[in-house]
Parts: structure tokens; sequence; C-alpha cells
């Protein structure tokens, strides 16, 4: 068994993905093993809760098993553990943060609660070191959509977010719309390459400065498949993306003007999408900005992103907790 001082173990089990992952502080993924649940929920059209805390209590053994196999790494000796305690679904959550628990109580290892959200943000800094402060954050993930100023290492200020549902939230809900199956974000994403943008869907709250809303364009997309059976998926795609990145971009763009910041970073599941990379690629031109994209595979949930947030909570002493009744403290981003 190698030794291993110098890693912390990450586990993500917030939402739909089982991932457990092995990191060094500079942000290596040593080994790490996500289990998706996609073809559960696909019956559904979306995740369902109670499914999927289940789904997490079979997958973390075998996923753990491989991650140490792959490693050679001995429990006994990391670092630390880093769990996801929040926000996210609260059966899932538990699911991971008891597994966690009682590794960190039979290895005797110090265990982290770790902010889902720090997650994502980290995630843009795995396999290499990309983002430099002061930066401005856009997350698009299934659960959130918010813009927030990342001001220094570790002050982070929320500029706005979603008053309803998120952007990956609609993706998915559009797809189940027009039966294109679950996870419907890649999906739309692909299709909406091949359409043309012709359908002048609304773009919500477009004035308010960085706060957002996308469920009046979800009604608007569910009416025009209503009534216009007709159309081209293609072109619905393309015309529901093109609001919805008009709407993202328009904000981060009103951010990069007044902050200034040296980047800009994109993270959450949605920015797994060629389109927002794209477009991303464009604006962060036009504003001199160094573009920080996380690669394609840590986009999405996983525990490498855990992992490297906890380096965080471990340098600032945030949160060490072994014990069951203080590991849910909140510690906000
Ligand atoms: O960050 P994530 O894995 O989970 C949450 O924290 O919510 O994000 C999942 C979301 C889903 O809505 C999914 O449809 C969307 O990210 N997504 C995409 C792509 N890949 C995943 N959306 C657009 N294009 C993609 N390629
Ligand atoms: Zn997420």
């Amino acid at each position: 068994m190698g030794q291993s001082k110098e890693l912390v173990l990450g586990i993500e089990t917030s939402c739909d993905d089982t991932s457990v992952a092995l990191v060094n502080e500079k942000g290596l993924v040593i080994a790490e093993k996500t289990i998706t649940q996609h073809n559960i929920h696909a019956a559904f059209g979306g995740v369902f809760p109670e499914l999927a805390s289940r789904a997490h209590l079979h997958a973390l053994k075998p996923a753990l098993i491989e991650v140490l196999e792959k490693s050679k790494i001995d429990g006994k000796k990391l670092l630390a553990i880093g769990v996801t305690r929040g926000p996210g679904l609260i059966g899932s959550l538990l699911t991971g943060i008891n597994y966690a628990a009682g590794l960190s109580i039979g290895w005797n290892v110090p265990l982290y609660g770790i902010n889902h959200l720090r997650g994502h943000i980290r995630s843009v800094d795995l396999e290499e070191q990309r983002l430099e402060t002061p930066a401005i954050i856009l997350l698009v993930s299934g659960g959130h959509t918010l813009l927030a100023y990342h001001k220094n290492k570790n002050e982070i200020e929320l500029l706005g977010s979603t008053i309803d549902d998120s952007v990956g939230e609609v993706y998915d809900k559009v797809a189940r719309m027009m039966g294109l199956g679950f996870p419907g974000g890649p999906i739309i994403d692909k299709l909406a390459k091949q359409g043309e943008a012709i359908i002048q869907f609304p773009r919500p709250l477009l004035k308010d400065a960085y706060r957002f809303s996308f469920s009046g364009l979800k009604s608007a997309v569910a009416r025009y498949i209503d009534s216009t059976p007709q159309a081209k998926q293609e072109d619905i795609c393309a015309s529901f993306v093109e609001a919805c990145l008009e709407v993202l971009f328009i904000k981060s763009c009103r951010a990069l003007t007044a902050y200034k910041p040296k980047s800009f970073a994109i993270v959450g599941g949605v920015a797994a999408s060629m389109q927002v990379r794209e477009k991303a690629q464009h604006i962060a031109q036009k504003y001199n900005v160094n573009l920080c994209l996380p690669p394609l595979k840590w986009s999405t949930d996983n525990g490498a992103m855990i992992a490297l947030a906890t380096w965080d909570y471990i340098h600032n002493n945030w949160q060490q907790k072994h014990n069951v009744e203080t590991r849910l403290h909140i510690q906000e981003m």
C-alpha cells in the first residue's frame, strides 16, 4: 500500500451521480470512479429522488473499492475525506454523508462537509491551475444558475441567481416535452447545432442586472410545441438554446463590464455544452479576460471537484468535523 498523506478523497452524491475521486493539492486526479444513474431516471424524464438515494447506496462501495484498487492507496493514510453536504437532494446527500462519516470513523481520517457549488467553482482548476482572481463565475447546472464575483482566493460574492428554474433543469424539461430522453441537456445541445434559431422565444428578466428566470421560457416552449406540431425539433432546440444563451451571456457581460475581472469561469453541467463553450470564447476575446472552463469530464457532478474544494477547507481550517452531530455545519461558499 502506497503512502498517501498528501491525498484527499472526495465523495459526491448530491444528485444522480455517485462519484469518488482521489486528488492531490495541485488538482491532479490520481483515481476516480463515477457511476451515473441515467438509466434509472430515464423512464421518468428527470431525477426520481427516492430511487437516487438507493442507487447511491449500492454504488458507493464499488466506486470506492475501484478508486482504492486503481491507486493502491490505503484509506487510513489519507489526509482527509471531503463529502458534498449540500445543496442537493436531501436523501442523496445523507447517503453520501453517512457513508463518508463511516469511512472517517473507521479510518480515523478527518471529514469535511463541502459546499457543492464551491466544488463546481474549483472544477476549473482540476488537472491544471486555470483560475486567476478576481473572476466572474457563471454557474449553470441542473440545480443552479447564478453569477458570482470571486474577489480573491476565498471570498466569493453572489451577484444574482435564478428566481425559479435553473437553466439545466429547463434543458431537461424541454427535452422531456419533446420526448428526447434524459438527461436532455446534451441532446438539446447537439440538436440545436443542426437547426436554425427562427422561433422568437422570450428572454425573461433581461433588464434585471444579474438575476435569472427560466420558467417563463420553459412555458413558452411548451406552448409552441403544443400549437406547432409541424415544427422541426432542431429549430425548436436552436431557438430555445439561443434564448437561454442570450440571457446568460448578456448578464455575464454586464458583470464583466462592471467588475473588470482577470478571469471569466463557466462551471456546472451546462458548461459541457459546445454552444456555451463557443459563445464563451467570443466573449472572452471581446472582454479580454482569461476564459476558464473545466475539462469536459469535470463539468458535470464529480468527486474530484469536491476533493479539490476540500483542500481549501483544510488550508483555511474551515470545518474539521469527525462526529455525526457537527458534520452538517453550514459553511457558506
Ligand atoms: O452540474 P450537474 O452535473 O448537476 C447539478 O449540480 O445539477 O448538471 C447537470 C445538468 C443537467 O441539467 C444536464 O442536462 C446538463 O447539466 N448538461 C448539459 C450538458 N451536459 C450536461 N447541458 C447542455 N449541454 C451539455 N452538453
Ligand atoms: Zn452540480
